[in-house]
């Protein structure tokens, strides 16, 4: 990882942050007194966060979901943490923390990343768009955006008209039950995203058809989607689903 870009002796003047000194969030563990401070990547509830960069902290602005946000980050902090624990954006979920499920799946820059293995300290000046972001903000009902944008409550709560305001894979995976508990769903719904704009941008993947030309537009079929979402597990096996809800919306 590159050197922050603003540590904490070039940016005396830094705007406001979202972390004052005596913020509740969960912040940084204290240092051993050996050079490594403690617990390695995950803060720890409760924790301090410092009003002002040290060396173990620095200012980040991520544009999230549209708005920017400017932060203190710890330095091994990945976004996945600052997401759920600093900006309160739930959406995202940890499953095993290393890369290999995508429930943390979010979009960097529009492309599809697995949120746990990013530091955020890399992500300064980044667009991300997390599963809060992908409605447009008026389904009908302002209360419990982060639960729909989940998908993890479109039943029992009667009807919402045709859904309105959620992204068509939202109202795709709902009206496909694309999800069982929901939990990966945040990120089969980013990795959607980001794999549809993938295949419109020319990219392959594995399965792609060698003759298709090079930078045209992939057709999503079946298999193009079930390869280009393997890196998305489900523990409840919904995927039939997912595909069908996929394909709804490329149709
Ligand atoms: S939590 Fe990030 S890939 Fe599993
Ligand atoms: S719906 Fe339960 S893990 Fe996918």
């Amino acid at each position: 990882m590159g050197s922050p870009r603003n540590g904490p002796n070039n940016s005396p003047g830094s705007s406001p942050v979202d972390a004052p000194a005596n913020n509740p969030l969960p912040g940084p563990a204290p240092d051993d007194g050996a050079g490594h401070p403690g617990n390695a990547g995950v803060a720890t509830r409760g924790a301090r966060i410092p009003s002002s960069p040290d060396r173990h902290h620095s200012e980040v602005t991520l544009r999230v979901n549209g708005a920017p946000r400017t932060l203190v980050v710890d330095h091994r902090s990945v976004l996945l943490d600052v997401l759920r624990e600093q900006l309160r954006l739930t959406g995202a979920k940890k499953g095993c923390d290393h890369g290999q499920c995508g429930a943390c799946t979010v979009l960097v820059d529009g492309r599809r990343v697995n949120s746990c293995l990013l530091p955020a300290v890399a992500q300064d000046g980044r667009d991300i768009t997390t599963v809060e972001g992908l409605a447009d903000g008026d389904d009908g009902d302002s209360g419990d955006a982060e639960d729909r944008a989940d998908g993890a409550d479109s039943e029992g709560g009667g009807e919402r008209p045709a859904h309105a305001g959620l992204h068509p894979l939202q109202r795709a995976f709902i009206d496909r039950d694309a999800f069982q508990c929901g939990y990966c769903t945040p990120g089969q719904l980013c990795s959607a995203v980001g794999a549809i704009a993938e295949a419109e941008s020319g990219h392959p993947s594995h399965v792609t058809d060698p003759s298709t030309p090079s930078g045209q537009p992939v057709a999503l079929d079946a298999d193009e989607i079930r390869e280009r979402l393997s890196g998305n597990l489900c523990r409840c096996g919904a995927y039939p689903n997912i595909v069908r809800a996929v394909e709804d919306v490329i149709r």
